[in-house]
């Protein structure tokens, strides 16, 4: 059996400057990763140590994978420096990802704060190719500032696909922006869904998941419906070590995406 603590090589093929802080990094691992959308995979600098990360990619190409990385601090910080052409570790992928089944047949928000929309660019990638299963798509995305929104050369097409309805914002706006301007909360009121029956999928900063939840529970999302990358420390992957334990989950295993419902009596969640 394959040892699922060693890591496979992954040649670095180019590098894309995203933001200041987010660079997003096309890689070819030496074996195929298989992975489905919002797994992780955990990403080593030889001699450093490694850091979880969900690939941004689309998931049905196996042979590459892109992963949109923030500089945060140590591990991320060698990421930044690295070049195209070294050589990197990955193993995974681990946890469950979105449960796209659940997805079938109903309305879909989708809201991504920050570097948050990595994840979901995988899962955009994932419902774009199979449209027609969904009623709508609504998408709303908040960055800080205008220079810190990610993709954004893939917004303006994704804004034009048919059912999709892509609304961004930024916190603070500058002399190049003429959008919207407020936190994404102020952005997910009328939206164009039926919030009581609709899915929600949340990925961004812990500020942002909680106050976003909170809106969403105003406008009459089911907890159920709510979904949530949750982002704890991580080191195995395989639910042995429990350094990410939340509650009775180990968010590698079961998560990283746990539904409202699960999480929400925890104290320690929006952490
Ligand atoms: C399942 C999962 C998926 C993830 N997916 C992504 C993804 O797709 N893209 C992504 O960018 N991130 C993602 N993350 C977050 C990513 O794993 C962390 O940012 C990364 O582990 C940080 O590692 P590090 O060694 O660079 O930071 P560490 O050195 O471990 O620092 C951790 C934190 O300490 C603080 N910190 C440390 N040093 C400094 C400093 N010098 N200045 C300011 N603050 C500092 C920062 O808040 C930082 O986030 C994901 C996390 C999880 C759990
Ligand atoms: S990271 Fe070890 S149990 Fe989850």
């Amino acid at each position: 059996m394959k040892n699922p603590y060693l890591p496979i090589e992954a040649v670095i093929k180019d590098i894309r400057l995203e933001t200041n802080t987010i660079k997003t990094f096309r890689i070819r691992p030496k074996e195929a990763i298989d992975f489905k959308t919002g797994q992780f995979v955990q990403l080593s600098v030889p001699g450093f140590g490694e850091a979880p990360f969900t690939p941004s990619s689309n998931p049905a190409n196996k042979d590459e994978m892109e992963i949109t990385i923030m500089k945060a601090g140590k591990i991320t910080s060698i990421l930044d420096e690295i070049s195209s052409g070294e050589s990197l570790g990955i193993r995974g992928p681990f946890g469950k990802g979105y449960p796209i089944e659940e997805f079938k047949g109903k309305e879909i928000l989708i809201v991504g704060g920050g570097v948050g929309l990595a994840p979901l660019r995988s899962l955009l990638f994932t419902l774009f190719s199979c449209l027609n299963d969904y009623p709508k798509l609504a998408i709303r995305y908040g960055a800080r500032t205008p220079s810190d929104i990610v993709y954004k050369e893939s917004i303006p097409l994704w804004q034009k696909k048919d059912k999709v309805d892509f609304v961004l914002t930024v916190d603070i706006g500058d002399a190049t922006w003429s959008g919207n301007v407020g936190l994404v909360t102020t952005i997910l009121k009328d939206l164009p869904l039926d919030c009581k029956e609709a899915k929600a999928v949340v990925c961004g900063p812990p500020i942002m998941m909680k106050f976003t939840t909170f809106k969403l529970l105003d406008q009459g999302f089911k907890p159920d419906n709510i979904y949530l990358s949750m982002e704890k420390n991580m080191s195995c992957g395989l639910g042995k070590c429990g350094h990410c334990r939340l509650g009775r989950f180990y968010v590698c295993k079961d998560g990283p995406v746990l539904t409202l419902d699960k999480i929400k009596d925890m104290p320690d969640i929006w952490d």
